[in-house]
């Protein structure tokens, strides 16, 4: 399949006497994909029930005219003001009990059931007028942006109940399990049991973990059903688009709805506030993005989709405006980000937006042309790649030597309970992926219940706090080297402790007798090199111990191709247990320079420099923004 690029439209932003001119020009750069329509339902439709569909009929003739094809959002994410008026209840709620108002975007709440019959409605609306016409689909726009998942109101508090009636059938097994024993929690009817927030001090946790499962359920319901709407009248594709470290709903169960997942990398936007990174890496990075950021999410969602189909359907192309600081790109870097996305398996790289829009709010941001219509920077490094595209051989993806498992419930239980400042297992997972792409290896990202670990080398599983049946059975039937830990399999599904003690794995002897948490600042050494953070557990083993602290007291332990590991390494010490492992797994890690990263497909060697300046590598000079291929 050949690669393709598109841009983000807003026909209803533009006088209707340049559409066609715009569309000419998208078609002329050689984009294939146009997106529209996600946030036009105040121009859809007015009034309650007064549909104004005549223009985006006539937008969509005249895309479709030049030759482009259809991507139509749902425009659900934003909805009109009369809304509002309609159903005054339908804004979600914060922890401290305010409404989140309107005048933005994203202000509803997913368990309000009048709002999804009104998001319903329109989308049925829009797949029975068009459903022939358009390529594919786009559900709402980046459920979870903006922190708009979970939502304290009165219509999740009546949905939650109901959800933990049928999830317990009786307050007593769900007092049992919860152990609302302690401090007298217990219920005597669901009716009284209201949302884990504006507690005196913390609540309990099984009460908070459940409440975020049954988030995650509703907004993949709310999803559902404008599938359902619009698979009634069309046969296109459908997609979402994801957004970056969004975990408040489990990805993998909205991505099964649907054919191809999508999401927006904001490279730079991200830097500062998302990624982790160091002040000094911030500042190294500031105009390329951090190596491994966008890498893991192309990698997150190629899981997500079906069948691995994924796309980005917002590329940044320029400034943006919504960071603490909003610096430019790097000469060639939007080149460069698109070319990463298409090593990765990118079916189709968007650029957000056609043309930087002169009013409301993201004025400063940019896009392919300038507000006075002039090519902007970004505008020529596309047609750059739209060019290379078409000289280029197709890029085939394989499966890659190792398995990062993601899992979403996981995100929930250590932001319930944490143990201490920092303890985020987004961050570990991160941190694991980094150091694998260190080593120069391409990583598959997997979710929790994936059954078979055939074709993989090496296996990570850090942080899974419950493993599924699934996952344990895989890694009792594989060769692959598995590294588990820490905190793997240490609670159960309504998160206590479980007896046995963890983590509890066939053929493995490691008992976590006690876990104990570090100051951010004050990480300890193991010793042979590097140190540890965060977190570290006691370990009683029967097995070979790998590593160790400084007092010789265990901290990795193996048993044939099954490792556990005790503690959360930074970085030196990660590489050091991450290469050996990639070399018993039969693997070749090498020792990349900090601003080099590889992607291996089937057919190429993708070679990346995120570094400001040339680096060498073997032999060669690449430049900054530099991509080669072999
Ligand atoms: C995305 C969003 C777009 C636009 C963009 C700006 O998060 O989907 O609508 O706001 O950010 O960078």
């Amino acid at each position: 399949m050949k690669r393709t690029l598109g841009t983000c439209y807003y026909p209803e932003h533009w006088p209707e006497e340049i559409w066609a001119e715009d569309a000419r020009r998208m078609a002329e750069l050689g984009l294939t994909w146009v997106r529209i329509g996600e946030f036009a339902w105040s121009r859809l439709e007015p009034s309650p029930g007064d549909l104004h569909f005549d223009w985006l009929d006539r937008a969509i003739t005249t895309l479709t005219d030049a030759g482009l094809k259809v991507v139509l959002g749902t425009p659900t994410a934003t909805p009109p003001r009369w809304m509002l008026t309609k159903h005054p209840d339908m804004l979600a709620v914060d922890a401290q009990g305010h409404p989140r108002k309107f005048g933005s975007r994203r202000h509803y709440c997913f368990s309000h059931d009048r709002y999804r019959e009104e998001s319903v409605r329109i989308t049925r609306l829009l797949a029975e007028r068009f459903g022939t016409r358009v390529a594919a689909w786009q559900t709402d726009n980046e459920y979870g942006c903006h922190d708009t998942t979970i939502s304290y109101s009165k219509s999740a508090e009546h949905a939650f109940r109901d959800w933990l009636a049928q999830k317990y059938q009786s307050p007593d097994a769900l007092n049992r399990a919860w152990g609302n024993v302690f401090w007298s929690m217990d219920y005597a009817s669901f009716d009284d049991i209201d949302l884990p927030n504006l507690t005196v001090t913390e609540p309990n946790p099984a009460h908070v973990l459940n409440f975020r499962r049954f988030t995650s359920d509703q907004v993949a319901r709310f999803n559902q059903a404008q599938v359902d709407a619009i698979r009634a009248h069309s046969d296109a594709p459908i997609s979402h688009n994801y957004m970056g470290r969004v975990t408040e709903f489990d990805h993998f169960d909205v991505g099964r709805q649907m054919e191809i997942a999508t999401w927006d990398s904001y490279p730079l936007g991200f830097l500062e506030d998302r990624v982790g990174a160091s002040a000094e890496d911030q500042r190294h990075y500031a105009r390329q993005g951090d190596p491994d950021f966008q890498a893991f999410h192309h990698d997150l969602y190629r899981a997500v989709g079906q069948d691995g189909r994924w796309w980005v359907m917002e590329q940044q192309p320029g400034p943006v405006n919504w960071a603490p600081s909003n610096p430019a790109p790097l000469p060639g870097m939007v080149r460069f980000w698109t070319w990463e996305a298409f090593a990765h398996g990118a079916e189709c790289v968007a650029y957000f937006r056609w043309r930087q829009a002169p009013f409301a709010q993201e004025q400063y941001h940019a896009g392919l042309l300038r507000p006075d219509s002039a090519e902007a920077e970004a505008f020529v490094e596309a047609a750059q790649v739209s060019d290379e595209i078409k000289q280029m051989p197709d890029v085939e993806q394989v499966q890659a030597p190792v398995a990062l498992v993601f899992d979403y419930a996981s995100q929930w239980a250590w932001a319930t309970q944490p143990q201490g400042t920092g303890c985020d297992y987004f961050q570990l997972v991160f941190d694991v992926y980094k150091g694998l792409r260190q080593i120069g290896l391409s990583v598959d990202i997997i979710p929790p219940d994936t059954a078979t670990l055939d074709g993989y080398a090496l296996v990570l599983a850090p942080g899974v706090i419950t493993l599924t049946d699934a996952f344990k059975s895989a890694i009792s039937n594989t060769d692959a080297q598995v590294i588990l830990g820490p905190r793997t399999n240490a609670k159960t599904a309504a998160l206590s402790i479980p007896v046995p003690l963890p983590p509890a794995i066939e053929n493995l002897d490691v008992t976590v007798s006690r876990v104990e948490t570090l100051r951010p600042d004050s990480p300890e050494p193991f010793a042979d090199g590097g140190h540890y953070k965060l977190w570290r557990e006691q370990i009683e083993t029967t097995e070979e111990i790998v590593e160790t602290d400084a007092d010789g007291r265990p901290l990795m332990a193996r048993a044939h191709h099954l490792s556990y590991l005790a503690a959360w390494p930074e970085a030196e010490a990660l590489r050091r247990i991450l290469t050996r492992a990639a070399i018993a797994a039969g693997l070749d890690p090498q020792d990349l320079p900090k601003d080099i990263r590889i992607r291996d497909t089937g057919t190429t060697r993708f070679t990346f420099n995120h570094g400001p300046e040339p680096v060498e590598f073997h032999g060669q000079t690449i430049p900054p923004a530099g991509v080669l291929w072999t």
